[in-house]
């Protein structure tokens, strides 16, 4: 068990993201900790909230969801993947991303089943197993090149597992597997009869290589509970817009999980995503574009620094080894940064079961304006070694 998440979560202790946040208000200092962006996304997406708001419609939605987004998912799905879900039946909206992944993971696992999950893993997957009453196994995505070894998958998966949980493109890493990567996951999946929980929130956030959602590979549709993110893809990460694609009975178990968690949410905001997932592709590519820029100014700004940089294939991450540095405990690292040179990051150990692969490595999100990212950088370089 990793003795910062004994510390830090357990029970429902503080996050690090709320930890750093804190330290960042209280110095003043740039916070690269959480990934939110600092811009918001597009107008017509907030018109079209507005506009929600101001016709009256605020009061609870569906518990799957406005049919407009439900539609509009099944369109976006179609559209970018060729994937096919009912409406009414194989899609349901839920509270972000979060909600999705909690209710996924409480409706489809329990006491005396295993999860199987790559490291460093998104910290709300460690939280949601627990609670669940699941146990949870790893598999590390080893830092230069995040790569696994087949075998340590192989080895993960016993009788006991039921869900293997993945992440592409992935948080904290930026890593985007590839597709003989999940193939061989795919492979895996149903040689062992397993249910397979995708989070997919950074799907338009790919700089390089492909996204590929697991569901499209054979035999995976029926076996994969897909989740996005309206916050993620659209800069609106306050709203807490998500959803679930899955065959029926899938959705029908994520969604009695759901309807004890939240019931519903967001409902004015439910609408707007819907106007957002039928933007034209140019919206999408130039999201990606620009996020592409901020990417490779924060990467080519922390070498500049002295740091030796991991360049992530996507999100909204970028992750830096400080023994570039001269030194080794990213934790200590990150809550002296902000009092040493007025920026905030996350200890990428707190991702970690395995705290020797993730001890030096530090988590910097770049979605932020350029001027940021850019005096970030400049503190950066003037931190005293
Ligand atoms: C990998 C991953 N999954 C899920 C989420 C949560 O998404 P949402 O804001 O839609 O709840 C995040 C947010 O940082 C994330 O990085």
């Amino acid at each position: 068990m990793n003795p910062y998440l004994v510390e830090r979560l357990q029970p429902f202790g503080t996050t690090i993201f709320a930890e750093m946040s804190a330290l960042a208000l209280e110095t003043g200092a740039i916070n690269l900790g959480q990934g939110f962006p600092d811009t918001d996304g597009p107008d017509v997406v907030k018109e079209a909230a507005v506009d929600a708001i101001r016709s009256g419609r605020n009061q609870y939605p569906p518990g799957i969801g406005v049919p407009e987004l439900r539609r509009a998912i099944r369109a976006h799905q179609q559209r970018f993947y060729g994937l096919e879900y009912d409406a009414d039946e194989e899609i349901l909206v839920t509270a972000g991303a979060t909600e999705a992944i909690a209710a996924a993971l409480l409706a489809l696992c329990g006491p005396g089943d295993e999860v199987v999950t790559f490291e460093p893993y998104y910290d709300s997957y460690a939280a949601c197993i627990a609670m669940a009453g699941a146990t949870r196994r790893v598999v590390t995505l080893r830092a230069p090149g995040y790569t696994f070894d087949p075998d340590d998958l192989r080895r993960a998966v016993t009788p006991r597992t039921k869900v293997l949980l993945l992440n592409s493109p992935h948080n904290p890493t930026g890593k985007v597997f590839t597709r003989a990567e999940l193939a061989l996951i795919a492979v895996i999946a149903q040689e062992h009869d397993l249910l397979v929980v995708t989070d997919e929130v950074y799907e338009h956030l790919v700089y390089e290589g492909e996204h590929i959602p697991i569901a499209t590979f054979p035999g995976m549709r029926d076996r994969t509970v897909t989740i996005g993110s309206g916050g993620k893809t659209f800069s609106f990460t306050g709203w807490k817009v998500g959803w679930v694609c899955a065959p029926p009975a899938l959705v029908a178990a994520v969604k009695t999980a759901k309807q004890f968690l939240t019931y519903v949410s967001s409902g004015p905001f439910q609408y707007a995503i819907a106007v957002g997932l039928q933007l034209p592709d140019a919206y999408f590519t130039e999201f990606r574009r620009e996020m592409r820029d901020k990417r490779d100014r924060l990467c080519a700004g922390l070498a500049d620094a002295g740091l030796e940089v991991l360049r992530p294939q996507g999100t909204y991450f970028a992750t830096v080894d400080i023994r570039s540095f001269g030194e080794t405990d990213g934790l200590a690292f990150c809550r002296s940064l902000p009092h040493r040179c007025g920026v905030v990051a996350v200890p990428s150990v707190v991702f970690y079961d395995d705290v020797e692969a993730g001890a030096s490595l530090v988590r910097f999100a770049c979605c932020k304006r350029t001027e940021v990212l850019d005096e970030a950088c400049t503190r950066l370089k003037g931190l005293a070694r």
